[in-house]
């Protein structure tokens, strides 16, 4: 078994930005049986955040204001063109790990700066996509084998603000975590219809339903409370109980607000917040509303603040550090070792290879933290999230909100394999979450 063919593209995400896709062709005998030849061809696109943490491996672009404002991806593109289809073509991997370590190596730099992390990232998520197709077995099952697997609880972004959306709400995203059911097909049939009850309330109030980034509403409200208040009256509204069958979860995304040593409300009132009147609203909040998960609750330069928000409410609910760790198994190392969060947000492309992001998970794991899969803001119709959740066993994902093709594509992929696996799968529920 040898990979033939090595081929990227310059295609396009969700905000219509310029993005890296590959295609790896492998060709061998099947389990040593030179008589049955089997071509295969895996392709994956590789996802663009906007929020981005300051520490995720480089996302390489051209930088040439004459093509879409110096967001193209050709270098990118001939990197995998011209570099690593040359290095790696005619070549075989005893495995993904012996592929990635070879990645790596072309690229030679810790942050992935020379090749570019989404010109490696879109080979690996391509090769694990071949691999799959060669050894006739679906890609979450190449990425883990397990006898049972767990479905997800959808966290799906209703109302979307900070950098995702032009409103003046803060927080970036307010989730909405439908987890009493049977199974993933129920609850993201509560997900949406509770998002449905959401546009219907928010039309009745006379505010804009157009939608963000991630397909969640982008209202002007009055405050950021107000936000959590309309999504607690669609829940009810859809025939729910808030916290019973239907919980809360946040990305505040707070890096963003970071500016001198304080968290500032830029697209509201302008006040700001220390670290500890944030832990204190934070913990306010938790009290007044079901929140179960919170991510980014402080910023990625806020190492202190967020030892003390660990001590404070990671006894509570679940605290996710998405900026804070950017994926990266070192960063989050010394988060374990320094009473940092409870949970890791998983985003390819903040890391650059399929392997390092399974190593990540599997830190995480051994050192009792959950890990929270992720998509980001500027994605495509490749669904490698949706097969990356399955095999890790997280039981949770943030993939958008209840519309938008790209962000739809993930739900149905997840509905897909839920199908296939029959009584070989589990929904994760509440337990799920951290502390609860
Ligand atoms: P991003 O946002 O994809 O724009 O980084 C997602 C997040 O902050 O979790
Ligand atoms: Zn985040």
């Amino acid at each position: 078994m040898k990979i033939t063919k090595i081929h990227a593209r310059e295609v396009l995400d969700s905000r219509g930005n310029p993005t890296v896709e590959a295609e790896v062709n492998i060709e061998g005998s099947f389990n040593g049986d030179s008589s049955i030849v089997r071509n295969v061809k895996g392709r994956a696109i590789v996802p663009s955040g906007a929020s981005t943490g300051e520490r995720e491996a480089v996302e390489l672009r051209d930088g040439d204001k004459k093509r879409y404002n110096g967001k193209g991806v050709l270098k990118a593109v001939s990197n995998v063109n011209d570099i690593i289809a040359k290095a790696l073509e005619e070549k075989s991997f005893a495995s993904q790990a012996k592929l990635d370590e070879a990645l790596l190596q072309l690229d030679g730099t810790p942050n992935k700066e020379k090749l570019g992390a989404n010109a490696l990232l879109a080979v690996s998520m391509a090769y694990a996509k071949s691999m799959a197709a060669y050894n006739k077995e679906p890609l979450y099952q190449y990425l883990y084998k397990r006898d049972i697997y767990t479905l997800p609880v959808p966290c799906m972004n209703v109302i979307n603000g900070g950098k995702h959306a032009d409103n003046n709400v803060d927080f970036q995203e307010f989730m909405i975590a439908p987890h009493n059911a049977v199974s993933f097909k129920e609850a993201i049939r509560m997900g949406e219809e509770t998002f449905h009850a959401l546009k219907s309330i928010l039309n009745s109030k006379g505010y804009f339903t157009g939608v963000g980034d991630e397909g969640g509403f982008a209202p002007n409200l009055k405050s950021n409370e107000e936000a959590v208040e309309v999504i607690l009256e669609a829940i009810r509204k859809a025939g729910y109980e808030a916290g019973k069958d239907i919980s809360l979860c946040l990305d505040p995304a707070t890096s963003e607000m970071w500016q001198d040593g304080k968290y500032v409300f830029f697209k509201s009132d302008k006040s700001s917040k220390t670290s500890e009147e944030m832990i204190v609203l934070w913990g306010s909040w938790l009290k007044q509303y079901p929140i179960v998960l919170l991510e980014d609750g402080l910023g990625e330069n806020d190492w202190d603040g967020w030892q003390l928000m660990t001590k404070e409410l990671g006894n509570k609910i679940e605290l996710v550090g998405d900026d804070i760790f950017c994926t990266n198994p070192a960063i989050l190392q010394k988060g374990i070792d320094e009473g940092v969060a409870n949970s890791v947000l998983i985003k390819l492309n903040q890391i650059g290879t399929v392997t390092e992001t399974l190593q990540t998970i599997d830190l995480a794991y051994k050192n009792n933290y959950n890990c929270f899969i992720s998509h980001r803001s500027g994605e495509t119709e490749d669904t490698t999230i949706a097969d990356l959740t399955v095999a890790s066993g997280a039981g949770h994902l943030k993939t958008g909100s209840g519309c938008r093709g790209e962000r739809i594509a993930k739900f149905n992929q997840l509905l897909r394999i839920e199908e296939e696996l029959g009584d070989k799968a589990t929904f994760a529920g509440i337990k799920t979450f951290k502390n609860q």
